[in-house]
């Protein structure tokens, strides 16, 4: 990520539109600078917002020492009781997207959306979204994503689920392990020495896996419980994965809850699993599944392909299930699909209708035998034999990524082609999306 950019996001000032708007019902729209007390206010209408207590002081501190990465906005009610706390919370930073073909574009991630539960349906959430999308597209950041709480949020300003999740809770006593031998070393380290190793493993794993973005250093503080506010520290275990060379090929945090009615049936919660290669992952996983006095192994944010499993001997001893998870949103059609690769050759028209304006067109994309795509408005319907997709902005991101195809989507109806199985083989990937996280 260019540092430039991600500071001119940072930094620059809310979007005057929005603002207006917010000023026209008595409210303040403003930036929000990582200080207290300042931030503490912010914070404590987030946590609220989340159904979680007001926050301590040591959260407070916590937060200060690790916020600076995100911008933040705040709307103020100066008419009400507490004029310092928002009524409406906004966060974002200028990220890197990993996209087909093992690439990145930039985006701007898209986190703490609040809004009090006295000020709702005023139009505050719409106001925050509008004016931050405009101020990434004004920077000429192509791409905006974020997780959601609610599936049916963010779909109105053109998001798109493109990466799916599955939870796995496997019964260890009835699922053997079938799968590889790796010949390295699987061991427990310390907590501090994953917290050192892990930002190295994932960025290597980011970088081959559309949906990824770079994980916030804060949260690999909370993963490994070094954050000062961990309510528990010290319940999580972390175990590495060496190759018979010695180098560190994956890493794995996990918590055990132990059954004090049946040791043998105890359960442990992975937080986190990284592996470069099919060795670690294979190693960590095994280790897992073969932990003593374990009966149920959970996990989530794993992928719909996981060739876990395909490693045990009984694929009924893992219950999976599926969700919507990461969410991105198309800004600007060209810069998008041209940072993508393509597997396969071939033209596609696309005809967009953005419900925020950004990204609506007519686009003539065509992907070249060696992997790059160029994109060009286009003129209108003429005799070419080229497939023509007509879709929402929300339709092209959940599409952009290569997790959910393209025929698929005309199948349900979210699309319309004219060669809906053409149009699938362009945008279409081999590499499965996945988002390991939270944000
Ligand atoms: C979700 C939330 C931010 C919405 O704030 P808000 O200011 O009331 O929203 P707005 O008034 O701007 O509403 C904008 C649109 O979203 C819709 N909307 C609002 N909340 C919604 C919800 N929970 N689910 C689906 N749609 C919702 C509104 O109907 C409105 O639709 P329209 O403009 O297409 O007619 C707010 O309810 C909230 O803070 N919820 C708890 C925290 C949370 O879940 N945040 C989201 C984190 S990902």
């Amino acid at each position: 990520m260019d540092d430039d950019l991600t500071t001119r996001h940072h930094d620059g000032p809310v979007d005057a539109s929005a603002a207006a708007a917010l000023a026209a019902q008595g409210l303040e729209l403003r930036l929000v600078r990582n200080a207290r007390p300042e931030l503490d206010a912010w914070i404590g209408a987030v946590r609220r917002g989340f159904l979680d207590p007001e926050p301590t002081e040591a959260q407070l501190d916590a937060a200060t020492a690790r916020n600076g990465y995100r911008r933040m906005i705040g709307v103020y009610d100066p008419a009400g009781p507490m004029p310092e706390v928002p009524v409406g919370t906004f966060a974002s930073w200028a990220t890197d997207l990993t996209v087909p073909g093992e690439r990145t574009t930039p985006m701007v991630a898209i986190s703490a959306v609040t809004v009090a539960p006295t000020h709702q349906g005023r139009g505050i959430a719409r106001a925050m979204m509008e004016g931050e999308l405009r101020h990434a597209v004004a920077l000429g950041i192509p791409m905006a994503g974020l997780t959601a709480s609610e599936s049916t949020i963010y779909g109105r300003y053109g998001f798109g689920p493109a990466v799916a999740a599955t939870t796995w809770r496997i019964d260890t006593k009835r699922a053997r392990w079938e799968g590889p031998t790796a010949p390295g070393r699987v061991d427990h380290v310390s907590r501090e020495t994953a917290r050192a190793l892990l930002p190295r493993l994932h960025d290597e794993v980011r970088l081959r896996r559309p949906g990824e973005i770079p994980i916030p250093g804060s949260h690999w503080d909370r993963f490994t419980e070094l954050h000062p506010d961990a309510d528990k520290p010290g319940r999580v275990r972390a175990a590495q994965y060496a190759d018979p060379a010695g180098r560190v090929r994956g890493m794995v945090l996990y918590t055990v809850t132990e059954n004090e009615d049946d040791f043998t049936k105890s359960s442990v919660r992975v937080s986190h699993l990284v592996a470069v290669d099919a060795e670690a992952y294979a190693a960590l996983w095994r280790h897992l599944i073969e932990l003593p006095l374990i009966g149920t192994v959970t996990a989530s944010e794993l992928s719909v392909d996981e060739p876990l499993l395909w490693m045990l001997s009984d694929q009924r001893a893992a219950e999976i299930t599926v969700s919507d998870h990461h969410y991105v949103r198309v800004l600007d059609v060209p810069a998008a699909l041209q940072a993508r690769g393509y597997d396969t050759a071939g033209a596609v028209v696309l005809e967009v209708s953005d419900p925020l304006g950004h990204s609506s067109g007519r686009w003539l994309l065509e992907a070249g035998a060696d992997g790059s795509g160029r994109v060009r408005a286009d003129g209108g319907p003429d005799a070419r034999d080229i497939p023509v997709l007509r879709l929402g902005t929300a339709a092209l991101s959940t599409a952009y990524l290569g997790g959910v195809s393209v025929s698929t989507l005309a199948a349900a109806g979210r699309v319309e082609s004219t060669d809906a199985a053409a149009a699938a083989a362009v945008l279409g990937h081999r590499a499965v999306p996945q988002l390991s996280f939270w944000y």
